[in-house]
């Protein structure tokens, strides 16, 4: 046994750890940033270094004396979690004794030279989920034995000399989301257990030897397998977007089943030896981008029910088939000749390749269109008619072509200019590029300390803002999650991710969510926006289905409404922590207002969350920007929570500054009282029993009767009554009465002089990394 080394600082850090560790697996070892790591694993680690060749000495950190990193490794609680090696020039063979290491979650060895066997111990590792392989030369065939991974999400094995055939056990992966067998030697047929898998977002098995039919067994929209990670708590359930099965020798026709797959993006069987005919349905693919059927057998004629996916498709290719018939006009105007040619008896794609019987004949030709269908086209045009027709035709093109350049020139400069100011905001952005994930630790060519991880399994796209936060799309989509509320804008989600660190997911409603671009612009502003009393925007997520994630900081005491209304019993809340948090409620607002011009909307209890200190943080600011104006002027307004919306609300549809000072009022009112606006006391609302009971008879009745025990600390002089007078002049029922909210402040700062730490006594509110471009 080896005995652990460490500087006395460090053992002192580690010692808690230890004990746990070493009790659990009886032997530990120190390695690298505080880790400890079990007797098991450490021996897995070294028979694995052993094996692999490493020119560049990366694994030589991997000693039991090294107090710096293990470089690639992660571990928790002893063991490791993760191997992350990709681009280090190693070679050798991947030890078997990678089965030692029951804790890993990740193995990620991507684009280096090692060969051998895929090893089949890889099946012991439960918790396996994502496995990185591609840019090898592991050779032999896919262990069956991976289907035993139960947690598998992620295998990519592309481009190896992987042969054999694909283990149908695969499909025992009830998580498996993508798989990745492209550009290998790979033979036999493709297993239809896999094709069914209802876990299955993407599948490429480009590029291989396959044979045989396509299985006729593609899993329609069924349920996915019952699991708690968000991306299945937004998606519902899976559907197959990416299906890559070109450059094969498959046979027989397309399947019909491939027309219930709803969510399919991308359709690729070219180059195969498909025959049949395309069938019809494939045009109730709405999502499709592309489908490219080109150089197989394929007959028939291009149905017209393809035209319905010509706005969306952005990639077609039938080129190289035994197709005929004249090619539907939409197709025919968005895609080029090389999308269709190599079909002898398809036609109306080009000039050169026009179809026999021109449905409108030109004024000059007399014929009638069933006479010159009868007769063919016979009819010889002059030189000077042709002459005619060929400069209008160049002509034509020309002007075509003029205006695609100007339109390209528009969008590029668009784009161009968009991504400066994302820059400029200190974004820093990880896009999907299909599995290729870099780690950081100075590969060659990489920056040490960059991390560009393998986004969305799915192709999303993750923008960080400014802030400590350091996750990929896959972490977050990983993460487990359980729902902590929903609103009218959409649910939000307590997100644990791999780490253990905690944020909360708000996953917006897409119908009522503006578009793309518009959306990444205004998120852009959102996402700057910095201050003690406002929570901040911390990354979003936009997923290739149009998923929308805004990721943000996770309060672990909740909103203002459980610190209130759910608290346990005999926890009071003295005055001077109701005060800090109706003035840091204030103070946020007036930020909003005042600095950022931005109206909330919907400020209630709910929405203001606090921190570890009772430190208020208003929540949800800003979403009406995210949505769609419709939705702004129809549901959001009216959505308000009832009980914190001012009464012009109902009327007027627009929330303004005036009506979220209303909101501010009944939240002050809600700490005086201690009561709920959402219970209503003989049919008056909140501020309408407060105001009865002022004027009936000034009663001590209305406060909250825990204030009035207050010790030391407790309200003093006229703090109560003064505060209840302002929050009653915060819910005027005119709007034009309403103090602003930095009048709110200023007047509760007045009341009782800041004492609270924390937020901050002055407005120290700013716009992080606000140089920008200036293209908002
Ligand atoms: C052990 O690892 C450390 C870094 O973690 C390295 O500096 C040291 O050179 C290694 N020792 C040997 C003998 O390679
Ligand atoms: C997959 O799982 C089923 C039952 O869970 C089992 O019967 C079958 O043998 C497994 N397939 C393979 C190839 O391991
Ligand atoms: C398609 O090819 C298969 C095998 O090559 C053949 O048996 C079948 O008759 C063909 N079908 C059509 C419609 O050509
Ligand atoms: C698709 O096109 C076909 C024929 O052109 C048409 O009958 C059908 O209604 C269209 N379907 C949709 C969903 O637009
Ligand atoms: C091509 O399709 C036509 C029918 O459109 C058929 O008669 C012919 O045999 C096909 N040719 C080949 C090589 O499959
Ligand atoms: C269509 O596929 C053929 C190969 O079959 C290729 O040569 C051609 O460039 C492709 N056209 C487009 C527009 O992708
Ligand atoms: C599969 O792997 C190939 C080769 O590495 C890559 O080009 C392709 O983008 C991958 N496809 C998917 C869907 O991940």
């Amino acid at each position: 046994m080896l005995t652990l080394r460490a500087s006395s600082l460090l053992l002192i850090f580690l010692l808690p750890t230890l004990a746990t560790a070493a009790h659990h697996h009886g032997h530990v070892h120190a390695a690298g940033d505080g880790v400890v790591i079990s007797q098991a694993d450490y021996q897995g680690l070294q028979a694995i270094k052993h094996d692999l060749s490493d020119p560049y000495g990366y694994l030589r950190s991997w000693n039991d004396s090294g107090l710096g990193a293990w470089s690639g490794i992660k571990c928790v609680n002893g063991n490791v979690v993760a191997i992350t090696l990709p681009w280090r020039g190693l070679s050798g063979t991947l030890s078997h004794r990678i089965g030692q290491l029951t804790k890993l979650r990740r193995l990620s060895l991507h684009d280096n030279a090692i060969g051998g066997l895929i090893p089949s111990s890889l099946g012991f590792l439960p918790d396996l989920r994502g496995l990185y392989l591609f840019n090898n030369r592991f050779s032999g065939a896919v262990p069956a034995s991976i289907g035993n991974c139960a947690a598998l999400q992620a295998f990519d094995a592309s481009n190896n000399l992987l042969t054999g055939g694909v283990p149908p056990s695969l499909a025992n992966s009830t998580k498996l989301m993508r798989l990745n067998l492209s550009h290998n030697a790979i033979s036999g047929d493709v297993p239809p257990e896999i094709v069914a898998s209802p876990s299955l977002v993407f599948l490429a098995l480009s590029h291989n030897k396959l044979s045989g039919q396509i299985p006729d067994a593609f899993a329609g929209s069924r349920r996915a397998p019952s699991s708690s990670s968000l991306k299945e708590s937004i998606t519902g359930s899976y559907h197959l977007a990416v299906l890559d099965l070109s450059h094969n020798s498959l046979d027989g026709p397309i399947p019909a089943s491939l027309a219930g797959l709803q969510k399919l993006q991308v359709v690729d069987l070219a180059g195969n030896r498909l025959n049949g005919t395309i069938p019809d349905k494939l045009g109730a693919l709405a999502e499709l981008k592309t489908l490219d059927l080109s150089g197989n057998d394929i007959s028939g004629e291009i149905p017209a029910s393809l035209s319905n996916l010509t706005a969306n498709l952005q990639s077609f290719n039938v080129s190289n088939n035994n197709l005929s018939g004249e090619v539907p006009v939409s197709l025919a105007q968005k895609f080029g000749p090389s999308s269709f040619a190599g079909n002898i008896q398809l036609c109306g794609y080009s000039a050169s390749a026009p179809c026999p019987a021109s449905p409108s004949p030109s004024p000059s030709v007399p014929a009638s269109p069933a006479q010159e269908e009868s007769k063919g086209v016979r009819r010889r045009f002059s030189t000077k008619e042709l002459a005619f027709i060929i400069a209008g035709i160049v002509v034509g093109i020309l002007i075509l072509l003029a205006l695609c350049c100007l339109l390209l020139c528009f969008l590029t400069k668009k784009r161009s200019s968009s991504s400066t100011g994302a820059r400029s905001g200190k974004q820093t952005t990880s896009k999907a590029a299909g599995g290729a994930a870099a780690a950081g630790g100075g590969g060659r060519g990489e920056k040490p300390g960059t991390e560009v991880e393998s986004g969305g399994e799915v192709g999303g796209k993750l923008v960080h803002f400014d802030g400590p936060m350091a996750f990929t799309a896959d972490d977050l989509l990983c993460a487990t999650a359980e729902i902590m509320g929903k609103s009218t804008y959409g649910t939000v989600y307590k997100a644990t991710l791999e780490d253990g660190s905690l944020v909360a997911v708000k996953r917006l409603r897409e119908k009522i969510t503006k578009g793309h671009k518009d959306f990444e612009a205004e998120a852009a502003v959102l996402g700057k926006i910095r201050h003690p009393n406002l929570l901040p925007l911390r990354a979003y997520y936009l997923g290739p289905k149009g998923e929308k994630l805004l990721v943000l900081d996770f309060m672990p005491n909740g909103s203002l409404s459980q610190f209130l209304h759910a608290r346990a019993p005999n926890t009071p809340i003295n005055w001077e922590t109701r005060m800090t948090i109706a003035k840091g409620t204030a103070r946020g607002l007036a930020f909003l207002h005042d600095d950022m011009s931005i109206v909330h909307g919907n400020l209630t209890a709910s929405n203001v969350l606090l921190d570890d200190h009772t430190n208020p943080k208003i929540a949800d600011f800003g979403l009406s920007r995210l949505m769609t104006t419709a939705a702004n002027s129809n549901v959001l307004a009216a959505a308000g929570a009832l009980g914190y919306r001012a009464p012009e609300l109902s009327k007027l549809k627009k929330a303004s500054a005036k009506t979220d000072v209303y909101s501010l009022g009944v939240i002050i009112l809600e700490l005086l009282t201690g009561k709920s606006p959402a219970e209503t006391t003989n049919g008056m609302d909140l501020p309408q029993w407060v105001a009865s009971i002022v004027k009936e008879e000034w009663t001590s009745e209305v406060f909250d009767l825990e204030l009035m025990r207050d010790g030391d600390n407790g309200p003093a002089g006229d703090e109560l009554v003064d505060t209840l007078k302002l929050a009653l002049h915060c819910v005027d029922q005119s709007a034009s009465v309403r103090p602003d909210a930095r009048e709110v402040l200023r007047q509760l700062e007045q009341i009782r002089p800041g004492t609270e730490g924390g937020a901050g006594t002055s407005d120290e509110g700013h716009v992080a990394a606000a140089s920008s471009a200036g293209n908002e």
